[in-house]
């Protein structure tokens, strides 16, 4: 009996540390079908969290819609007369978000006044979670840890459950 146990704690601490990869580590591609007619700030929430570093990827119809990057000013008055950077060319046009701070786009064929614009915030990528170690972990990592896989400390659990009703 002591010994299934054993095995099966080994078990379920050798899955706790598998499951236990930072879960976020590299920069995102966030691809965005950017299209007349559309109203993009429930897209900005959807996606959100934006972090610094990730890759905003416009998919276009080129004579159908442009990207132009805005101040606030202009964002909100869907004005591309002070642009600070526009492409129309090709299908599709990556940019990058390399700085924490809000990046404003819009497109400047009027479809901008439907809300064919995005203000993006971005973040710092938040550190990785530190690495389990069953000694020292403060109770808020390990309730982390525990809601971010809760699917696999569960299957753990169930194994552990199924080993100790053999014995
Ligand atoms: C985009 O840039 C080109 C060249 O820099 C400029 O001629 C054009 O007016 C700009 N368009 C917008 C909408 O800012
Ligand atoms: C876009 O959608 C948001 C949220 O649904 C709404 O508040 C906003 O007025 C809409 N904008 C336009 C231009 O229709």
């Amino acid at each position: 009996m002591v010994g299934r146990m054993r095995m099966a704690a080994a078990l379920l601490l050798a899955l706790a540390a598998c499951a236990a990869l930072p879960s976020r580590t590299a920069a995102n591609k966030i691809s965005i079908n950017w299209k007349p007619n559309t109203n993009y700030s429930d897209w900005v929430a959807q996606h959100s969290p934006f972090y610094k570093d990730d890759w905003l990827v416009f998919y276009y119809t080129a004579g159908q819609a442009d990207v132009v990057q805005v101040d606030e000013a202009g964002y909100n008055k869907c004005d591309a007369s002070n642009a600070i950077y526009n492409y129309s060319k090709g299908r599709t046009f990556a940019f990058q978000l390399n700085e924490t701070k809000t990046y404003y786009f819009i497109c400047s064929y009027g479809y901008c006044f439907g809300g064919m614009r995005l203000a993006i915030k971005t973040e710092k990528l938040p550190p990785p979670s530190p690495p389990p170690s069953a000694s020292h972990r403060s109770a808020a990592a390990a309730a982390a840890f525990a809601r971010s896989h809760a699917a696999v400390i569960f299957y753990a659990v169930a194994l552990l459950a199924v080993l100790l009703r053999v014995v």
